[in-house]
């Protein structure tokens, strides 16, 4: 949450925070704000709405310097207007701060620092810190950098804070308790982020501050130190993602874009992870096969869509392994009192990397004495730091807010886990694993197919748009691409949409269903088809409108149809990676007839980085 970007070189800053800013804006889009440093001091711009509103707000009169920050607000303390936008100021406006996070105990720095006399401009919890900077610097006559050490060590919660101070004009501090901090450096200039997207046109060597660090980053040049003040080294991360990939290239929106990657992203996810002798390797999970079959039970642990993935995946996990998988919101985990020991495996998913409920679940299982297995597309992300092992779903940036490829690329990672495990434990026959395999290794193409719907979902989408209540239904792994289907249709069309397993209905939801409103039903699973056919008749029964996902060629199910995706037939536990692809489409049509942008819902942000 909330987009951080930091500058200092020989260049003008201004375009530089300008770009990275925009480059992650899907972190958040409820203010925008730079701080300029020159020989001047310091010029803070900022404005509430997308950052298009501050761009047209400093047209003719651009503030000048060749160091400065920026910021991109998902709004948590202050609603999003002028005043509560960042950076915020110290009281003589020669200290600036933009934040990620929340301060926890800002209410009791606040009465404090209006005590001694400070005047507070807004009404968030980020002014404190530049308020304790400037009595810390008063205080101590110190550097920016050892005003923020001492700082740091008094704010309670989750920040990544950036900051800048007109007496060191080349110098820009970045403080990190949780939320993540890149750095980036040239040979003549020095970057800092809460994202990689923003540092991608000038290095793909990263260096990820670990928690509770401080760096003094200079041009050319960075410094870190932990918060006890020692001077600590950090590592470079080598991403693989390019510019280009973080770019819309000719799309309308990123969301349609990111659908469109689906088939590279699901090979790329594969890429190297089978052996030649029809196994799968994962080399990043390097525990002994018997320590995997030392397992008594799998834990999967996320929030959101990587919650749904998570749902598909207990379900392939206990049939090819015959392990018991309990599938928890991370959000809940760690409240309800779990049993847990140094036999169960926690897997731990988070496109991310960075979600804070699912890094507190993951820490709270590796204090249980289980092993923690994080699935992640973001190298150097701070789940990649703590989990015991990692496994990367390859599918590039994801910019849109909503999930897309990083959600059949979680499922193909997870199905990958499955087998990987099963294999270890040789609890699946070798004909049967062989087989699932060669179905895996069709999905890429079958995803090519299947995105050749366009045309049938966009209709589909144009006839129900205006609706005010969809239901998404289905059995078995289908519960989740139901799940699934409703969260992206409510999250970027905001239309009313349910997912239930299909069997539940008659319990209560089908007391909802009057005469025309939509259900989308996913009728791709074998084992549970007549059942879910039973429940689609029920549901027409009482005046639904029914949108099918089917199986290519399923004459009973197109005779119930008022809409019909057809995608190609695979396994069924593989099947939610086809079956989600029409619903991704359909919600993003949908939203687009609504004249909604899909890549920016309202209230939400790409990375949930507070509790
Ligand atoms: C999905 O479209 C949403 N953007 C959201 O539910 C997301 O999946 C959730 O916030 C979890 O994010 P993570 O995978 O980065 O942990």
């Amino acid at each position: 949450m909330c987009g951080i970007v930091g500058y200092t070189g020989r260049e003008e800053a201004l375009p530089i925070l300008l770009d990275g800013m925009r480059r992650l804006e899907y972190r958040g889009y409820d203010s925008a704000g730079v701080a300029l440093l020159s020989g001047e001091g310091i010029e803070v711009s900022r404005k509430a709405g997308p950052l298009d509103a501050l761009v047209q707000e400093l047209e003719g009169h651009p503030p000048s310097g060749t160091a400065g920050i920026g910021h991109t607000r998902w709004a948590t303390h202050g609603a999003p207007t002028d005043s509560n936008a960042h950076p915020h100021s110290d009281c003589s406006g020669r200290i600036a701060v933009v934040h990620n996070g929340i301060i926890e105990n800002h209410e009791h720095l606040r009465r404090q620092l209006e005590r001694q006399g400070h005047r507070f401009n807004s009404e968030t919890d980020t002014e404190v810190v530049a308020h304790l900077l400037e009595a810390k610097v008063a205080e101590r006559s110190c550097t920016l950098r050892e005003a923020a050490l001492a700082v740091a060590s008094e704010l309670e919660g989750a920040f990544a804070l950036v900051c800048v101070s007109s007496a060191e004009p080349d110098v820009i501090v970045a403080v990190r308790q949780d939320p993540p901090i890149i750095i980036g450096l040239t040979a003549d200039a020095g970057f800092v982020a809460s994202g990689i997207p923003a540092l991608l046109p000038y290095t793909r060597e990263v260096m990820p501050l670990d928690n509770r660090q401080v760096a003094e980053i200079r041009p050319g040049s960075a410094r870190v130190f932990s918060f006890s003040g020692d001077k600590v080294s950090v590592d470079k991360v080598t991403v693989e993602w390019d510019e280009a990939a973080a770019e819309r290239g000719g799309f309308e929106d990123f969301m349609l874009k990111e659908i469109f990657e689906q088939p590279d992203a699901a090979r790329d996810t594969m890429r190297s992870r089978f052996d030649e002798s029809g196994g799968v390797v994962l080399d990043e999970v390097h525990w002994s096969d018997e320590t995997l079959r030392r397992i008594t039970k799998v834990v999967v642990v996320a929030c959101g869509t990587s919650f749904h993935s998570g749902m598909a995946a207990k379900h392939a996990i206990e049939h090819w392994t015959r392990l018991p998988v309990e599938l928890d919101l991370a959000s809940e985990f760690r409240y309800r009192d779990p049993v847990l020991d140094d036999r169960s495996l926690v897997v731990a998913i988070a496109q991310s990397g960075e979600t804070a409920d699912t890094l507190a679940a993951l820490r709270f299982a590796k204090k249980m004495g289980a092993s923690v297995v994080a699935v992640t597309n973001v190298v150097g992300s701070s789940i990649t730091r703590e989990a015991d092992a990692v496994l990367f779903t390859h599918a590039g940036p994801e910019i849109g807010v909503a999930a897309t490829k990083t959600f059949t690329c979680q499922l193909i990672a997870l199905n990958l886990l499955a087998l990987y495990l099963a294999q270890a434990r040789a609890s699946m026959p070798a004909d049967k694993l062989a087989e699932t395999i060669e179905a895996m290794q069709a999905l890429p193409d079958q995803i090519e197919e299947t995105l050749l719907l366009q045309d049938d979902v966009h209709r589909a989408a144009k006839r129900y748009a205006m609706a005010t209540d969809i239901l998404f239904i289905g059995r078995g792994v289908g519960v989740a691409v139901a799940l699934e289907g409703a969260l992206k249709l409510k999250e970027i069309s905001y239309l009313h949409a349910e997912g239930y397993a299909a069997g539940e209905l008659k319990h209560g939801a089908i007391a909802l269903i009057e005469q025309g409103v939509p259900v989308v039903g996913i009728v791709t699973g074998q084992a549970l088809y007549e059942k879910m056919l039973a429940n689609i008749a029920e549901v027409r029964a009482r005046g639904a409108e029914t949108i099918l996902v089917a199986r290519r060629g399923d004459e009973r199910v197109r005779a119930i149809a008022n809409e019909l995706f057809e995608v190609p037939t695979t396994k069924p536990l593989l099947s939610p990676v086809l079956d989600s692809i029409p619903l991704q489409m359909f919600a993003y049509f949908v939203a687009k007839e609504r004249g909604l942008s899909p890549d920016k819902p309202r209230n939400l942000a790409k990375s949930v980085t507070v509790e």
